[in-house]
């Protein structure tokens, strides 16, 4: 059984039976956190999507407390490295199998800066997981593109993480429309919330998401599970 928990924004903690990895780990300074960053124990890995402060987070402090991997783009990997972090680079397209599961960075149409040196700066990717035979799909921050569609067709999603924010990501209607390309088994919205500018009805999303896509999709609270 794969268990999800959210810790708020695009934060996720993924445990199967290979192990345990942290998406995203932005809890310092996140309102919806329900964890700060010395809560996070026993993980194997932290994947993180692109370098923005609400993604990278508190990567280095939980990587360097922890020992946990940091995988990310080839440039951000590097900023993990220089800052004392054991890590490992890929580039958006390629995927590796680790011990805790097989870590894939795809397409995401985004921005990409971080807060250090221009040179560590890098592709937004979303990420792709695949362990216990199971499947997941974080899509990081996104706009809704072909590349989704293109995911939906390659791939067999037992469970997708969608920003429905708008402002900053693809809002509600496009995320619906990321949901109808997937067809995953589960749909869990993400990115919503944190902040003013990003408030948004999840509620109201998932039942247009069930009713348009027939997937099960489920809302979290900060500190909530579901499991698949
Ligand atoms: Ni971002
Ligand atoms: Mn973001």
């Amino acid at each position: 059984m794969a268990k999800l928990t959210w810790h708020g924004h695009s934060c996720f903690e993924y445990e199967t039976s290979e192990g345990k990895i942290l998406i995203d780990p932005f809890l310092s300074g996140n309102p919806k956190a329900d964890v700060g960053p010395d809560d996070i124990q026993g993980i194997d890995a932290i994947v993180v999507s692109h370098g923005h402060g609400d993604h990278w987070g508190d990567t280095v402090a939980i990587a360097k407390r922890t020992g946990a991997l940091v995988v990310a783009a080839y440039e951000l990997a590097n900023l993990a490295a220089d800052r004392g972090c054991e890590s490992h680079g890929l580039a958006c397209g390629g995927g590796r199998q680790f011990d805790f599961g097989h870590v894939k960075l795809v397409p995401a149409a985004h921005g990409s800066m971080t807060e250090a040196d221009p040179k560590y700066a890098t592709n937004p990717c979303g990420i792709v997981i695949t362990a216990e035979g199971k499947t997941l799909y974080h899509a990081g921050d996104t706009a809704l593109t072909a590349d989704i569609k293109l995911l939906g067709e390659l791939y067999r999603f037992d469970c997708v993480c969608l920003p429905i924010g708008d402002n900053y990501t693809m809002g509600p209607a496009d995320a619906l429309h990321a949901a109808r390309f997937l067809s995953a088994g589960l749909v869990v919205p993400m990115h919503f919330g944190t902040f003013p500018l990003i408030e948004q009805d999840a509620g109201a999303w998932a039942a247009e998401v069930r009713s348009a896509t027939g997937s099960r999709c489920e809302v979290l609270e900060p500190g909530g599970s579901v499991e698949f």
